[in-house]
């Protein structure tokens, strides 16, 4: 568009306007059917820029978050997904209003509206202290350290760190860069680019992650951690840590998570290529679960009692492909991340000789007797806030044992490789895996999954499908 000399020509040239737009708010949510308001409508974002300075005596958070996004409809506003109170946000240089809606649900209402198809940078200034500010639901997912804080959670966290576009159908690049005291560690995803001083003495961590990622997958460490970095026999770059204050689990800890490259090595030759730039993990006393935070899981220290546990490991990882390169369309397709991530722990244990998947199927199908009300989730559809559900995993696992069963070794390995292929960095919902399968197989599967994924109560023997051992 010619850039005309008059004010109002010069902003409409700016924000891509014209006489005949019909601009109209931007939704405040994608259309997830469990969580209405995650994510926003009207744009979308292509690299998050996160540039924070965190006092883990104070828990307070003072930050600027530049957002690169493109419009995808004509907007008089948009939202974005945030709770930490906000001193300035700025839309293509110019500055813009902004008011809550409800907790995490900020309007951005720019001076003047934003055409179709435009690029958006939007520098959002803010400062707070994550422990205080609590969501919509009244929940707060930030973990206070007494050395630090975590940003580990899901699905939800990025709100109480950065604003965002957050839901999972919007992928982005990020550059997280952390200022904390001299002495004191901030860990996130990716690429680790180094630490550089700043003018008082403290120390600003750089990290990079260049493939796109869900806003729930970055994270946030900050505390006291051993870091050992290293390179993978494949030449990606390796970066542990592990929380000063593991105690009798370090050992375990680090028995385990230092064979990420091994793990990951494993799991290529079931999936097909690992999906990232960098390896990693990250163990904390700060947390009660794993995540799979892309790149670099954070795992609970909990799972490190004496002796390894490689389950978990194979588990997260597991998870980078399934979830993170794929993630869900929408969070009622979680089945797609855990029940394939526990099926992988199986396939691990078979590997390291600790008995076969089909083994481990069968004693995780007879050990719930028919009464036993795990067998009344529907793991296709858990429900709001049950996307977690012991039933997602377990039962989500025996449904993947069942397929495989029903479609034999070859047809269930090219299947695997094929989704990942086909669906990398993407998103996905349960039916278009149930159509690869059957369109590669050339099997009928929908009563299978019928039964095993949308079906309360426990399937018999049969459906299950594995023959005398
Ligand atoms: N995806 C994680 C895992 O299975 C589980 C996260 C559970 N979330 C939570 N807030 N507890 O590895
Ligand atoms: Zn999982």
């Amino acid at each position: 568009m010619a850039v005309v000399a008059t004010a109002a020509g010069l902003v409409t040239a700016l924000f891509g306007t014209s006489a005949s737009a019909a601009p109209a708010p931007g939704a405040a949510g994608v259309g997830d059917a469990y969580y209405p308001t995650d994510g926003n409508g009207g744009y979308d974002v292509s690299h998050y820029n996160i540039r924070i300075t965190y006092n883990p005596a104070t828990d307070l958070l003072t930050g600027s978050t530049t957002i690169l996004a493109r419009s995808t409809q004509e907007l008089s506003s948009f939202n974005i997904d945030f709770l930490l109170p906000i001193k300035s946000v700025r839309v293509n240089n110019f500055p813009a209003r902004t008011s809550t809606v409800s907790p995490g649900e900020v309007t951005v209402t720019p001076p003047a509206s934003i055409g179709n198809n435009q690029n958006l940078t939007v520098v959002v200034q803010y400062e707070g202290k994550p422990s205080t500010v609590k969501d919509a639901a009244g929940a707060n997912y930030w973990k206070k350290t007494p050395d630090g804080a975590l940003a580990v959670d899901e699905p939800h966290i990025a709100k109480w760190w950065f604003p965002s576009n957050d839901h999972p159908t919007d992928k982005a690049t990020y550059d997280v860069s952390v200022v904390v005291p001299q002495g004191v560690e901030a860990l996130s995803n990716g690429t680790f680019a180094g630490t550089t001083q700043t003018l008082n003495g403290w120390v600003r961590w750089n990290w990079r992650t260049t493939s796109p990622q869900a806003t729930y997958l970055a994270f946030l460490a900050v505390g006291q951690f051993e870091i050992r970095p290293s390179t993978a026999p494949n030449g990606q770059p390796v970066l542990n840590a592990y929380g000063e204050d593991l105690g009798a689990n370090g050992p375990a800890a680090r028995a385990s998570v230092e064979r990420t490259p091994e793990v990951v090595e494993f799991l290529e030759t079931q999936y097909g290529p690992y999906p990232f730039e960098a390896q990693g993990g990250v163990v904390s006393t700060g947390l009660g679960f794993a995540l799979e935070t892309q790149t670099r899981p954070v795992y609970s220290s909990a799972f490190f009692p004496r002796g390894a546990n490689t389950s978990v490991v194979a588990h997260e990882l597991a998870h980078q492909w399934f979830g993170d390169s794929v993630s869900v369309r929408s969070w009622r397709d979680i089945w797609l991340n855990e029940g394939f991530a526990r099926y992988s722990e199986w396939l691990w244990a078979e590997n390291q000789a600790e008995g076969t998947a089909a083994e481990i199927a069968q004693y995780y199908y007879d050990r719930r007797p028919a009464e036993d009300p795990f067998w009344q989730v529907v793991v296709g559809e858990p429900g709001t806030g049950n996307e977690f559900n012991i039933a997602v995993y377990d039962r989500g696992a025996l449904a993947v044992h069942a397929f495989r069963n029903a479609v034999g070794d070859e047809n269930f390995f090219k299947i695997l490789k094929t989704w990942q292929a086909t669906k990398k960095y993407g998103n996905a919902k349960i039916e278009e895996f149930i159509a690869l399968a059957e369109r590669i197989s050339g099997k009928p599967l929908f009563a299978l999954f019928q039964t095993w994924l949308f079906t309360k109560g426990k399937p018999a023997a049969d459906d299950l499908g594995n023959t005398a051992f």
